[in-house]
């Protein structure tokens, strides 16, 4: 099993024609009738989304201009008024739908519950008017740090509705990183649970919430409001601490949605970077709203029977757009799923597509790496039949897990949709249309109606076919990010410097490496700045970095990432001690310890290597490019003649 490089993608020629069926019943049923549609959209990309604005959402008032562009500042739909948590519940409660189930919900423990439109709808009016009860008025950030459960999704459409952006901590980042995100955003409130199940353990929420919050180290947060789930004792705080069933209790279930300006700020989504500390990454209402609703649509061939599995947690964009906003935007039934494959339980994922009679099932390629390995007769034992759409997202797909997933799991009848997007493009980017785009294992194929995505390179000029290249994107799309929250100097260096604008038009520089081949599809190669992909979810080094060096044995540190069979990635460590330290095995585990302690478990090194030196050039710079050489035990590529201290390489090839 093998991640891809050049050599196996630039070998890999399978062609895989939607099935007839799947195209007869799709929306768009060919790819004579996905080049119209693009070239219609890329012809007049504004008039494109707005027709779309127009047809698929609900407007409190219209918009006066689809765009605004200043570069690099986007403004969609200026004038709008519009409100997300209306857009996904509100206006299907007139409709047949409103008995319909909105998100069904599977717990780690086996307990499930199902909510209708009509319910959810309901608590998320309640929430709405706890959190306003709780002091938090339109503009201000509500930190949402919770498992798996519906509360999670009504936190963020109750959000939503009265116009407070939230911003969503992955549960699994540790205390400390979630401080730092409550003060970066000035959250007024915390919306939080005792604790959630992962792995057959509870992970302790509220715990981490206190020690966040200790010695006010977060002094803009007033209140946390707590979800019972793993009905542990906590403490609770007299005054800033509520728990949300005593709160429910006297809730009215009538809270209007705020009509909210097409771009107020609808949410805050911290993403590592190239530098030590994670981006608040802003999206706004109106765009993010008519991107996610018509990619969820298309992408996913979505019809009104379908039952929709993304398996993200909603801490990701990925939860964002595809388990929370964009299925309900559409009406859509949206699985839950609290719990994760573990020894306990591998197969759980396909109980689960078993049990509700999943139609289209959303995963990433980790997983389904873990899959494969497990073996096929665990899928094998599962009656998986009603899958009709198998999707990926988070990295890049090595064929044969592509393979696997088309046949063990899709039957063989099943399209797959690979879709390249980010946390700042809001939604997919790159992706076969189901019905339409015949699909090569590995690629993510073709870019979405009205993307317009190329291959270039450092000065902008687009490059061969077949030729690697940075992947950029030519026009403003609705749902791109709008700034860093707090630092629009941040967003414009990160996005919009590294290459030079085009004929004065401005590219969005995505970070990823890629090449177009013949038939003008993409391949992502993967990133090309300093951020790693351990299972999917997105780490800059630097962060790990920073969190080593604040360990008081830890002169200096050098994270790489090192490929791995199963996660993609694994983080490598090197590290070099302070003086009175001595290297150990028992420190060596305090210190990925302590990198958990920092960040979180997703961040753990998996190997950590001491050393008396880091290879560096003349001007201190550290050349990781060597270092992902020695990580992987190959021979170093490049000329080290511009190292400051030769030795410094041969000890670190000894090393351990
Ligand atoms: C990578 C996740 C190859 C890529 C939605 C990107 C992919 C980063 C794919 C964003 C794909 C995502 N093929 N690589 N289909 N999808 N990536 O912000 O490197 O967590 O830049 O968003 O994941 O990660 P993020």
């Amino acid at each position: 099993m093998s991640q891809p490089t050049i050599e196996s993608i630039l070998q890999e020629k399978r062609l895989f024609n939607p099935p007839a069926e799947f195209s007869q019943g799709a929306r768009i049923k060919s790819l004579e009738d996905y080049e119209a549609i693009y070239q219609k959209a890329a012809a007049d990309p504004e008039g494109f989304w707005a027709e779309l604005a127009e047809q698929e959402l609900d407007w409190f008032q219209k918009w006066d201009q689809v765009l605004d562009w200043q570069p690099p500042f986007a403004k969609w739909f200026v004038g709008g008024k519009i409100n997300i948590s209306h857009n996904c519940l509100d206006r299907h409660l007139t409709t047949w739908r409103r008995n319909k189930a909105a998100l069904i919900w599977e717990g780690e423990p086996g307990d499930s519950r199902t909510l209708t439109y009509a319910q959810l709808h309901r608590e998320v009016c309640q929430m709405a008017n706890v959190i306003k009860d709780l002091g938090v008025t339109k503009g201000d950030r509500v930190a949402i740090y919770m498992p798996m459960i519906p509360e999670a999704a009504i936190a963020m459409l109750a959000c939503a509705r009265i116009g407070a952006p939230h911003t969503v901590v992955f549960g699994g980042f540790s205390s400390e990183a979630l401080k730092d995100r409550l003060v970066d955003a000035q959250a007024k409130l915390v919306i939080t649970a005792d604790g959630g199940f992962r792995k057959d353990k509870v992970v302790p929420l509220k715990p981490a919430v206190d020690a966040a919050l200790a010695d006010n180290a977060a002094p803009s947060v007033e209140n946390v409001l707590v979800v019972q789930r793993s009905k542990e004792n906590v403490a609770m705080t007299p005054g800033r601490d509520h728990w949300w069933h005593d709160l429910q209790a006297g809730a009215s279930y009538d809270c209007p949605a705020e009509p909210m300006d097409s771009e107020d700020m609808l949410f805050i989504l911290y993403t590592s970077g190239t530098t030590g500390k994670p981006k608040g990454v802003v999206h706004t209402t109106g765009g993010y709203n008519l991107y996610t609703h018509v990619t969820t649509q298309w992408g996913f061939d979505l019809k009104d029977t379908d039952v929709f599995w993304c398996t993200a947690d909603v801490g990701w964009i990925t939860g964002h757009s595809y388990i929370v906003y964009g299925p309900l935007s559409n009406g859509a039934t949206s699985v839950m799923y609290e719990g994760v494959p573990r020894p306990s339980n591998p197969g759980c994922f396909w109980d689960v597509i078993e049990k509700y009679g999943v139609n289209i099932f959303y995963t990433a390629p980790t997983a389904i790496r873990a899959f494969l390995k497990a073996g096929e007769h665990v899928p094998n034992a599962r009656d998986l039949s009603s899958l009709r759409l198998l999707g990926t997202v988070g990295e890049p797909i090595n064929p044969e897990a592509w393979m696997w997933y088309h046949l063990v799991i899709g039957g063989g009848r099943c399209p797959i949709i690979d879709t390249w997007w980010q946390t700042e493009t809001g939604g997919f980017m790159i992706t076969p249309l189901p019905g339409a785009t015949p699909t090569k294992p590995g690629s993510a194929t073709r870019p979405f109606p009205g993307i317009l995505a190329d291959v270039v390179d450092l000065e902008g000029n687009p490059v061969a076919d077949n030729e690697g290249g940075y992947l950029v994107i030519k026009h403003p799309w609705p749902s791109m990010m709008r700034t860093v929250y707090g630092d629009d100097d941040r967003f414009r260096r990160t996005y919009w410097e590294h290459i030079p604008p085009q004929d004065g038009k401005y590219v969005y520089f995505a970070g990823d490496g890629a090449r177009r081949d013949e038939d003008g599809y993409f391949w992502v190669m993967g990133r090309v700045d300093d951020v790693i992909s351990v299972s999917g979810h997105r780490l800059g080094t630097m962060e790990i970095e920073s969190a080593l060096v604040s360990h008081p044995a830890v002169a200096e540190a050098a994270v790489v990432g090192r490929k791995d069979e199963l996660k993609g990635e694994e983080v490598f460590a090197f590290v070099t001690l302070e003086g009175t330290f001595s290297p150990s095995d028992q420190l060596k585990a305090e210190l990925k310890q302590h990198v958990v302690q920092e960040i979180g478990a997703i961040a753990r090194p998996g190997e950590i290597r001491f050393a008396d030196g880091l290879p560096k050039t003349r001007s201190g710079k550290i050349i990781r490019r060597f270092l992902r050489n020695l990580a992987s035990g190959e021979a170093l590529s490049g000329d080290a003649s511009t190292m400051e201290d030769q030795s410094v390489l041969e000890k670190l090839r000894e090393g351990d």
